[in-house]
């Protein structure tokens, strides 16, 4: 569960439109991932859950922008206080955040689990996730990439997007949050839901 607060500061502050192609959609579509990947690598889903928000939290452009894993992980620093991790956990979204885009595969089981999880929703810009690239033996699954990459390809907007767009439109953000919020939750309200194996998350 990610406080209402942090999700309007990380809103708030996001450059790049809401509904884009690594706004909400995506960050909804890399936690459910990594609850699925989590089952197999026992990684911790708390962290999971705040790397997929923070992770893209503050690129400036949606090409090549080399320092944004520093920045969203910057932000979780600045917000620590409101995301209730211990010392330990914190570490590993920060790694997590700040070198997801390097291409590492070598790490703690959680760090891995976010970096596939994010990996693993590559479909939507035409990449696809090859075994290299991938850090565990779970995101290989040929079942699991399959629903991954059917989700990723239709832009997929998973249950926790909708609810944070919900959460989000009971309070009150700046007006270009406000608009973007409601247009992404009409698109929810009318999406047809991808085929493949159902979640087990
Ligand atoms: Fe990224
Ligand atoms: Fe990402």
């Amino acid at each position: 569960m990610i406080p209402t607060e942090v999700l309007i500061e990380i809103l708030s502050g996001y450059e790049l439109r809401i509904m884009g192609i690594h706004g909400i959609a995506h960050w909804g579509r890399v936690l459910e991932n990594g609850s699925r990947l989590a089952a197999k690598t026992g990684a911790d889903t708390k962290v999971i859950t705040l790397f997929a928000v923070f992770h893209d939290a503050r690129r400036i452009r949606e090409g090549t922008d080399p320092d944004h894993g520093k920045r969203g992980a910057e932000l979780a620093s600045r917000l620590r206080s409101s995301l209730d991790l211990t010392d330990p956990q914190f570490e590993r979204l920060e790694h997590a955040c700040i070198h997801h885009a390097d291409g590492k595969t070598e790490g703690d089981p959680t760090v891995q689990t976010c970096w596939d999880a994010d990996r693993l929703d590559l479909w939507r810009v035409g990449i696809t996730p090859r075994a290299p690239m991938l850090c565990t033996e779970a995101a290989r699954d040929p079942d699991l990439r399959e629903w991954t990459r059917t989700r990723s390809i239709h832009g997929h907007l998973p249950d926790c997007s909708s609810e944070w767009l919900r959460a989000l439109s009971k309070r009150p953000v700046p007006a270009r949050v406000t608009l973007q919020v409601k247009r992404l939750l009409h698109r929810f309200r009318n999406q047809v839901r991808p085929t493949g194996p159902k979640s087990d998350a």
